[in-house]
Formats: structure tokens, C-alpha cells, sequence
């Protein structure tokens, strides 16, 4: 079975911390796949629907006026149901693999481990909206010291200051965000799967692809 056919209809999510290099990662795989003639969609979250980008705009403007981590936290779920029903499912539907940069376990990492709502309570919300887990989900693991310098430097260097409101949070909810995404890894062994993210981007491309291979061999 070709690689194409193997992914049609499969929902990939990238995910990891600020600076880890997830974003590096998803454009690496997105050349893999069109190299590879798989057909796949590209997307995004928050911010995946035009619905979804006026909501990115409030989540992230890092001036924006106070919320509560609830509120905010329902915003995310909101960008998703749209998400979800307007370009993941119809781009499954039709056999595509989506592709997707974040997805429900940054709200798990960040909103619960990292904001401190119970997982329960998130848990609850994702089954009453009828979301749906990722085929496979690849962490871009980092240590947070190393992420937040890394994506402070690519800040300064497109000239932004600290730049957004998540990069300018301080190193412990950081920590927390990356234990989240490990513990998940270990809760999903089968779905979540940790990739080491030092070295060369190359080096960490080849990790992605291998896992991807070897999971839907
Ligand atoms: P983005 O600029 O896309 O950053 P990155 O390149 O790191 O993905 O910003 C997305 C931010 O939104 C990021 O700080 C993580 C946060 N986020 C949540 O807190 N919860 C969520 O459910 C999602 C999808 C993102």
C-alpha cells in the first residue's frame, strides 16, 4: 500500500511548546507528503475557519482585555466545533489527511495543566461536543529553558518584542504546559507520540517520519 493510501482520510495533529520547533516540524512534513503525493489539507488552530481567525485575534492578543481561564478555555472549543465542522471532517470525509498545527491536547497542556482547569471538566466538554481524537498526534518535545530561548531570539529577530501572550508567560507555566503534553503521551501511548526535539531540524524531520511510518504500516 503506498503511502497515499495509507494516510487518506487520517487525522494528523503536530503539537509542543513555544519554540520547540513544532512549526518547523509541520512545514518539514508538509514538503514530505507533497513529495510523497499524498493529498492532505493543512490546517491550524486556533484559526482554522474564518470564524476561527476572528477568534484568534482575541486569544491572542496579549493586550486584550482580562478573561477567566473558562472563558477562555470556550473559545478554543468554540474555534474547534467550527474546526471541525467545516474543514476537518468534510476533508476526512472526502479522504484527505488533514494536517493539522494543534489540535485538542494544546487545550489539555495548556488550559489544564498549564491554567490549572480540571481535566475532568475539559473531558466532559470535549465528549458533549462529539469531538474526535487524532489518528496520530507527534510532540515536538523541547525543554522548556531551551524552547522559551529559542523562540525569544526568533522574536527578536522578526523584530517583535517579548511578543505574544504566551511567550511572555514565565518558565513554570511553560514547565507545566510540556509535563502536560508528556503525561499524555504516556495516558495515549498508542496515539501520542513524544519526538526528541534538539537537534537539527533535519535531524528531528527523520524522527517525525519514521514514527509516522511505523504507525500506520
Ligand atoms: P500560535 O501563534 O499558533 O503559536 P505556535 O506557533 O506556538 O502554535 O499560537 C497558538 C497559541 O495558542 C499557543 O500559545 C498555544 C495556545 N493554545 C492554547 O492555549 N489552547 C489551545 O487549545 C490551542 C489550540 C492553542
Amino acid at each position: 500500500m503506498s503511502l497515499a493510501e495509507k494516510l487518506s482520510g487520517k487525522f494528523l495533529t503536530f503539537e509542543g511548546i513555544e519554540g520547540s520547533g513544532k512549526t518547523t516540524q509541520v512545514q518539514l512534513f508538509q514538503e514530505y507528503l507533497t513529495r510523497q503525493a499524498v493529498p492532505f489539507v493543512l490546517t491550524r488552530e486556533p484559526g482554522g475557519t474564518a470564524f476561527g481567525r476572528e477568534v484568534r485575534k482575541i486569544l491572542l492578543d496579549q493586550h486584550g482585555p482580562e478573561r477567566a481561564p473558562v472563558a477562555e478555555l470556550l473559545l478554543y472549543l468554540a474555534d474547534r466545533y467550527q474546526h471541525l465542522r467545516e474543514v476537518i471532517e468534510p476533508s476526512l470525509k472526502s479522504g484527505l489527511c488533514v494536517l493539522a498545527d494543534r489540535y485538542h491536547d494544546a487545550t489539555v497542556a495548556y488550559q489544564g495543566y498549564g491554567r490549572g482547569i480540571e481535566l475532568s471538566f475539559i473531558e466532559e466538554l470535549w465528549r458533549v461536543l462529539g469531538f474526535r481524537d487524532p489518528d496520530l498526534t507527534v510532540v515536538v518535545d523541547l525543554p522548556p529553558e531551551r524552547a522559551l530561548q529559542r523562540a525569544r531570539s526568533r522574536n527578536s529577530a522578526i523584530g517583535m518584542d517579548a511578543a505574544g501572550r504566551f511567550e511572555a508567560e514565565d518558565l513554570e507555566f511553560h514547565r507545566r504546559v510540556s509535563d502536560g503534553y508528556r503525561k499524555l503521551s504516556r495516558r495515549y501511548p498508542g496515539r501520542v507520540k513524544l519526538i526528541e526535539g534538539a537537534g537539527s531540524a533535519e535531524e528531528v524531520h527523520s524522527k517525525v517520519v519514521r514514527v509516522v511510518e511505523a504507525h500506520f504500516s
